[in-house]
């Protein structure tokens, strides 16, 4: 059997040539990284938890009207996607010091902020995604000052809708991270939501305890990484069938 043409593989996910002109098969990894490839490990399973978890959440978003590049799961490890032109910028919405702005402002780990705030990190492995402003975005065109508005409002929307989602299930939704795209439709190009959204790109903690439910497990050793994401995907209604002794799933496909 011929095997599909590998456009791209990333640290957590590999993408292929879809089954139609305009699509990709994302495929999940459980391989995981942090601090810009310095650490490395697999965390078994977790490929298929964010195919799905990741699935459950672009879902519930195009059900309010953020257009994402998610069209269907095909299996436990992959899913069906527009390929989309990705703009080149990490978008970061914080409600919650946690990692990165602690360092940097010297707030303690924790600290409700006043209100959501937005980052943007430049992706670029070799200068490992260092935090650029508006002004660099637009003064070296990775996105125009309209798009860049568009990704903003998107991003806070998000926000706000996963927010409540995971408060409804005893989930802080400290901060996350997402990617945007330019789809071309005809003569048409609109920004939609692309990437993943899961507790790779997360900070979920439990509302009572505070306990950890995300990569930052893996990134400070705290282990039950496994653990914390089915525990997402359990609290979320939507464990894969069968429930976790399918976790190891295919190990690759075709
Ligand atoms: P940070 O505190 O390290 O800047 O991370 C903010 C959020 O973005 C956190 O939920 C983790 C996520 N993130 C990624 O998904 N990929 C990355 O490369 C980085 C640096 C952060």
């Amino acid at each position: 059997m011929a095997r599909r043409r590998k456009v791209y593989e990333g640290k957590a996910k590999v993408l292929f040539e879809g089954p139609e002109p305009g699509t990709l098969v994302q495929y999940f990894k459980d391989d995981a990284t942090a601090f810009n490839n310095e650490k490395q490990g697999i965390i078994t399973g977790k490929g298929v938890l964010n195919n799905r978890i990741s699935e459950y959440i672009m879902t519930r978003l195009s059900e309010i009207g953020v257009p994402t590049h998610f069209v269907r799961r095909l299996n436990m490890r992959e899913q069906l996607i527009r390929e989309v032109e990705i703009i080149p910028i990490e978008v970061i919405v914080r409600n919650v010091a946690a990692g990165s702005i602690t360092k940097r402002l010297g707030i303690t780990e924790g600290t409700p902020l006043p209100r959501s705030i937005v980052e943007y990190c430049y992706k670029s492995d070799d200068l490992s995604d260092p935090l650029v402003t508006e002004e660099h975005i637009t003064c070296f065109g990775w996105a125009s000052p309209s798009e860049l508005d568009e990704v903003m409002s998107l991003a806070l929307r998000i926000n706000d809708f996963l927010y409540g989602l995971f408060i409804g299930v005893g989930i802080r939704l400290v901060d996350f991270k997402c990617e945007f795209g330019r789809l071309y439709q005809n003569d048409d190009v609109r920004i939609v939501l692309a990437d993943e959204i899961s507790p790779d790109s997360c900070r979920l903690w439990d509302i009572e305890s505070n306990e950890k439910l995300d990569k930052d497990r893996f990134r400070r050793d705290l282990g039950g990484v496994a653990e914390a994401y089915q525990e997402v995907a359990r609290r979320l209604g939507i464990l894969p069938e069968g429930g976790p002794r399918d976790l190891k799933g295919p190990a690759i496909m075709q």
